[in-house]
């Protein structure tokens, strides 16, 4: 068989050149919002003490960047030895994470710090009964290790685990920490990208700085000039504004051609029913409309939603939708 050095070559070079890795956070300075709970990591790193914590939040917003950095500046150089990351839905059990656990417990810590950090990620992925032994774990290592905890959902996590860490809610980065970021990486990789760009990357990232950087990334290996097009394109979701067109002949009665209109959006985008049913939820919102009205077809979206996700037909649900609009 033929193996192309060249390509693998290339392949962990881009692995490499990931802006996601390029451009983690190294200092708590760069870290973008947080703001509540940067200070309070901060002293924790100051003074060489912690308790467990639990780190909650959706994905892509700082957890394990801010959890690296609490490693790197509590022990230095001496980081990689006394910080262990383990994922809880990959190590296939909680069995798994004991016997890691064990083992790296073992060894101590280096001398001015009295404790080892272990960072287990996805904890909400843990069954109830996986969450008890891993709170035995906790007790039983709590004078050598401390445990960052980190989770999407915080009401997964049992309450015996809860109480035992310092929890902290992280939220997502706000449109102004968005543009900051793609500032920074666009002056360094020499990329152009206007406000209306921006703005579309804050849109369909929702915050999530991982997607940002991701999406920058995508658009800079087409072209140098990101463009609000170049974004929807990458992300192969409609542009609000076709959106907004769809919606606006649906109130005005007209179904045929808000029908038209959105299968031509959906075909040209590539876009699922679902990603359709959150976008048209979002232009309600901003849809001039008196209040009733909007809170009608807010409801109806709801309902839609559940059935698309139920598996219902996903041209009739949306027809459905767009004629109780024009009604
Ligand atoms: N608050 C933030 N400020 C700046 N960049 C961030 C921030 N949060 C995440 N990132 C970027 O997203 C990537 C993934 O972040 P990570 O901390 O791993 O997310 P998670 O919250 O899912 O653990 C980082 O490598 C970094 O490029
Ligand atoms: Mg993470």
């Amino acid at each position: 068989m033929d193996i192309n050095l060249h390509n693998v070559y290339k392949i962990h070079l881009v692995s490499l050149n990931m802006f996601t890795e390029k451009y983690r956070p190294k200092e708590f300075a760069d870290v973008k919002g947080q703001e509540k709970i940067i200070p309070r990591l901060k002293s924790f790193v100051e003074h060489k003490n912690m308790p467990h914590l639990l780190l909650t939040g959706p994905a892509g917003i700082g957890k394990t960047t801010l959890a690296l950095i609490i490693a790197k500046k509590t022990f230095g150089d001496d980081w990689n030895h006394n910080f262990l990351e383990l994922n809880a839905s990959d190590e296939r059990g909680i069995d798994v994470v004991r016997v890691k656990v064990k083992d790296f417990a073992r060894t101590k810590s280096i001398k001015n710090v009295p404790f080892k950090i272990i960072y287990l990620d996805e904890c909400d992925s843990l069954t109830k009964d996986a969450q008890q032994a891993l709170r035995r774990t906790m007790e039983t290592y709590s004078n050598s290790c401390r445990f960052i905890l980190s989770c999407n959902y915080s009401s997964k996590i049992i309450d015996p685990i809860q109480s035992r860490c310092s929890v902290f809610r992280f939220r997502p980065l706000s449109e102004e920490n968005v543009s900051e970021m793609i500032d920074k990486i666009i002056a360094s990789e020499g990329l152009e990208c206007n406000a209306a760009a921006k703005k579309a990357i804050y849109e369909v990232s929702e915050g999530d700085a991982r997607r940002v950087a991701n999406i920058l990334q995508s658009c800079a290996s087409v072209s140098k000039d990101i463009t609000e097009d170049s974004v929807y394109e990458i992300v192969s979701a409609a542009k609000p504004k076709e959106i907004a067109e769809v919606l606006a002949f649906s109130v005005a009665g007209d179904f045929v051609k808000a029908r038209d209109l959105l299968l031509n959006t959906m075909l040209k985008h590539g876009l699922s029913g679902i990603d359709v049913i959150k976008q048209i939820q979002k232009e309600v919102v901003d849809f001039e409309i008196d209040n009733k009205q909007k809170l009608d077809m807010i409801a109806r979206c709801g309902d839609i939603e559940f059935r698309l996700v139920e598996g219902s037909d996903e041209f009739i649900q949306l027809e459905a939708l767009l004629a109780s609009f024009a009604k």
